[in-house]
């Protein structure tokens, strides 16, 4: 196994042991969150752990099934106890995170904001003093108009740039809609006010800026250590 994968699988692994049963879990999108589902798989057939996982992707859902996880969709009647997802990065003190790198950002959020708690997976690449120093930030926009609503990205200083799946063609989400990355935003001090100013313009679904949300991240080493960042803590 390469170095960046034992550093994902022991932040997984860590993660996954939270998990207890009975529990309604929030599973996330990304090759971190893909040894998570291993994990949990594992702990489904070795101690007959009893949960039922919310899926944020396809991906994920087809990963979670072949572990034999049962699963459930998000319909309103469940509270979610835990989710458990990667970010692209990690803001250190503040916790705050850019995630949609996978495409996944949307259904993550919602499912973010149906959880008591969420726990962020990742290895210390992912770590940064200012959100947009190492990804764009996703934003995610209805098809309808995007050229128009590129453009007011463009206004604020995003220099977006439409996301392109393998084929060239136009990157869809799972909701159906396309993702601009937005690289001229770096480095994002005040990304309160960033959200506010994108979630006012009417073709945006969504962003990748994940704030105050995050109560604990699982940074996995290469040695299959870990350690644990809380907000306020340097
Ligand atoms: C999916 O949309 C993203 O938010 C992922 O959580 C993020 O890209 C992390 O993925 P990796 O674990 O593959 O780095």
């Amino acid at each position: 196994m390469k170095q960046g994968d034992m550093a994902k699988r022991a932040a997984a692994d860590a993660a996954a042991a939270l998990v207890q049963d009975g529990m309604v879990v929030g599973l996330g999108s990304g090759s971190t969150l893909a040894y998570v589902v291993a994990a949990l798989g594992r702990r489904v057939r070795d101690e007959g752990l009893r949960i039922v996982g919310i899926p944020t992707s396809t991906e994920t859902e087809a990963l979670a099934l072949a572990e034999g996880i049962t699963l459930a969709e998000l319909d309103g009647s469940q509270i979610i106890d835990l989710a458990i997802d990667g970010a692209d990065e990690v803001e250190t003190g503040t916790l705050r995170l850019i995630k949609g790198l996978g495409a996944a950002l949307l259904r993550e959020k919602i499912v973010v904001e149906a959880s008591r708690r969420f726990v962020v997976v990742a290895d210390g690449s992912k770590i940064v003093t200012h959100l947009g120093e190492r990804a764009p930030l996703p934003v995610e926009v209805v098809r309808f108009g995007q050229g128009s609503t590129a453009r007011r990205l463009g206004e604020l200083g995003g220099k977006p740039v439409l996301r392109l799946d393998k084929s060239g063609q136009p990157r869809i989400t799972d909701g159906g809609n396309v993702i601009y990355d937005c690289g001229g935003f770096a480095p994002i001090r005040d990304p309160f006010t960033l959200q506010r100013q994108l979630k006012a313009i009417a073709g945006v679904v969504e962003s990748g800026l994940f704030l105050e949300c995050a109560e604990q991240a699982i940074i996995g080493a290469a040695d299959g250590s870990t350690h644990v960042m809380r907000p306020g803590v340097t």
